[in-house]
């Protein structure tokens, strides 16, 4: 699909035809999307967990449900992916890999002076990083989604209760849930059979943007 009209057409699917399942290849597609996306300090530490409804284990189903806040299109969906970020493990990795990057030329010494010196003071604030690796795991989420319609499959991001689903998911210490890292997937129920309908109208754009300042003249529709 052309990204524009996928974009464009871009709504959450909030009820999934249960007769159908999503094939593997498919999945594998929409599982690969998100290394399409930028990653901090040259590492990727955000992993997935990948639930199938054919799989669900039924003494494990019930608390994740009920940590999904137990909403009829999760229990509806083929795919469930479920996205978490290692904040202690990145740090580790951090100086090896800005290392590797300036070996190939990625950054240069000469020009980012004053990123390598921040590398030397260490990662900073680290609910800051945190908050920065969520975000990038949220870049994945995007692109799996919009791999996922692309292909025909309806997608949901979906909220939580974070801490009973690390626990339910077994998560580790030092391994952080994505609040809203949650990726609905599957078939789109058919229309007339119940499919819920599309969400709100879009803001204008020209609402959404300030120029030079908070505040400011909106920078679209100016010419
Ligand atoms: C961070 C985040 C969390 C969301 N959580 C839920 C959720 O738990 N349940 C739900 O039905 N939709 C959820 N959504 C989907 C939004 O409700 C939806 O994107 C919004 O209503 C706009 O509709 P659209 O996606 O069809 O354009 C979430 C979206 C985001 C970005």
């Amino acid at each position: 699909m052309e990204y524009t009209e996928l974009l464009a057409g871009r709504r959450s699917t909030r009820h999934f035809d249960t007769s159908r399942e999503v094939p593997d290849e498919l999945l594998e597609r929409v599982l690969a999307a998100p290394l399409a996306m930028p990653h901090a300090g040259n590492t990727y530490d955000w992993r997935g967990v990948v639930l199938r409804r054919r799989d669900r284990d039924p003494d494990r189903w019930p608390a994740v449900f009920s940590a999904l806040l137990e909403q009829s299109y999760v229990e509806e969906a083929d795919v469930l992916i479920v996205y978490a970020v290692q904040p202690g493990w990145w740090a580790e990795q951090y100086r090896a890999n800005v290392a590797t990057l300036v070996e190939r030329g990625l950054i240069d010494p000469a020009r980012h002076k004053i990123l390598l010196e921040t590398v030397g003071d260490g990662i900073g604030d680290p609910k800051a990083l945190t908050t920065g690796l969520v975000g990038e795991a949220m870049m994945g989420v995007t692109a799996g989604m919009l791999a996922a319609i692309d292909a025909g499959l309806g997608a949901t991001v979906t909220g939580c209760r974070p801490g009973d689903l690390a626990r339910a998911l077994e998560l580790p210490d030092g391994v952080v849930l994505c609040p809203y890292g949650i990726l609905a997937l599957g078939w789109p129920a058919v229309a007339g059979d119940g499919a819920a309908p599309v969400g709100a109208p879009k803001p204008p754009v020209g609402t959404m943007y300030f120029s030079d300042r908070w505040g400011g003249p909106s920078p679209v529709g100016r010419s």
